[in-house]
């Protein structure tokens, strides 16, 4: 059941997840001894980041390969301790909750899996998959078991047969579809789904597209889509965060980031689909991973503007020192309603 507030004749949606200020930094270690040697550094995977959620809608998150897209879904679902920062889940502050007092939200927030394949226990079959999930918080009875995992294969369309089968005898579509029926079994409102369309064939990406968004519909869900597939981005959210770098540096609705982005950096993104789309490429996601996208690379500065080196329009505007000032890293700032841009000359 959908629930929202009503303000005079306006019904707005309510906010089901917002993330404060959010930071999440690894130590990397480059040797057994090396914090005796004192050789850790420190990678700043999510940097101060805020966004939220409404309820019922689904918010796209997109940048390169290591730029922290699955560490800020990890973070928020607690599944790794945040450095600092707040996240607020149905207006309450689960950030330091213990495990005790987190129970339950947990099962409210759920995520699949980018690696599926790590996540789904390989030796237990489908149905005891799904029979843990639904009976980790409920006391359930066998029938009540049965009765709700027939709902489940309904809801995600599964055949009944597959629950026998174990995890690697399912096809990667299959995977995605008990990744999902998990999470609602347990009893989700809120969907981490990371990647759940990577590696699947263009025509089992639309089916798990179009599940997506059915269950949204029927059930309220609200998802956090990390992608990489600009192209099922635009379909799936209504509001899209490009990060780089650990950063938000841009967000907004989705129809406005993908025609009246102002990030010079959201710009590369939405153009190399535009090229993509035009040579009629057949796996956008395929090519982004193999293609201009490259990888996080820590080297890069963490002062002043993350995308200067990179920058087309700090090389056109004759290297402006504002983009390298260390103490003027661009903020997100409202360029029009809802749309927020991290750039001191916004396109
Ligand atoms: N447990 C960890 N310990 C140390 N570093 C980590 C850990 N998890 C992630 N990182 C680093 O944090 C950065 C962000 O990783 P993350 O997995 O969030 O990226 P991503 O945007 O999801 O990338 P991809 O698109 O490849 O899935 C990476 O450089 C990664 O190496
Ligand atoms: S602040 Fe400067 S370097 Fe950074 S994105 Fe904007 S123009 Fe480019
Ligand atoms: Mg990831």
């Amino acid at each position: 059941m959908i629930r929202r507030k009503k303000i005079g004749k306006v019904i707005m949606a309510k906010t089901i997840l917002e993330v404060a200020n959010l930071k999440k930094y690894f130590v990397q270690r480059s040797g057994m001894f090396s914090s005796l040697k004192g050789n850790e550094g420190i990678i700043p995977a999510v940097d101060d980041v805020s966004f939220y959620i409404k309820e019922n809608q689904t918010m796209g998150l997109v940048g390169e390969s290591g730029c922290g897209k699955t560490t800020i879904g990890r973070t928020i679902l607690k599944l790794t301790p945040a450095t600092s920062g707040r996240i607020i889940f149905d207006g309450e502050d689960i950030t330091s909750l213990a495990a005790r007092q987190f129970r339950p939200f947990r099962k409210q927030m759920q995520i699949i899996f980018q690696d599926l394949d790590a996540a789904l226990n390989p030796k237990m079959r489908i149905r005891a998959i799904l029979k843990e999930a639904m009976t980790v918080h409920n006391e359930l009875s066998d029938a009540e078991v049965d009765r709700k995992i027939s709902e489940l294969l309904e809801n995600v369309n599964l055949k009944k047969g597959k629950l026998t089968s174990f995890p690697p005898e399912l096809s990667g579509g299959e995977k995605r579809r008990i990744g999902l029926a998990r999470a609602l079994a347990v009893g989700a409102r809120f969907i981490v789904a990371d990647e759940p369309t990577s590696a699947l064939d263009v025509s089992i990406q639309a089916q798990v597209v179009n599940l997506l968004k059915d269950l949204q519909k029927h059930m309220g869900l609200s998802y956090l889509f990390i992608s990489h597939d600009l192209r099922i981005v635009e379909l799936m959210s209504h509001k899209v965060a490009v990060m780089y770098l650990g950063k938000v540096v841009e967000i907004g609705m989705a129809d406005r980031i993908a025609t009246r982005h102002r990030h010079p950096y959201t710009h590369i993104l939405w153009s190399s689909l535009v090229e993509k789309k035009s040579k009629e490429a057949t796996s956008v996601s395929e090519g982004a991973r193999k293609g201009g996208w490259g990888v996080f690379d820590f080297e890069r500065p963490t002062a002043g503007c993350r995308f200067a080196p990179r920058c087309p329009v700090y090389e056109a505007n004759g290297r402006p020192s504002e983009c390298i000032d260390p103490s003027s890293e661009p903020q997100l700032r409202d360029v029009s309603d809802a749309h927020k841009v991290a750039c001191h000359f916004p396109l």
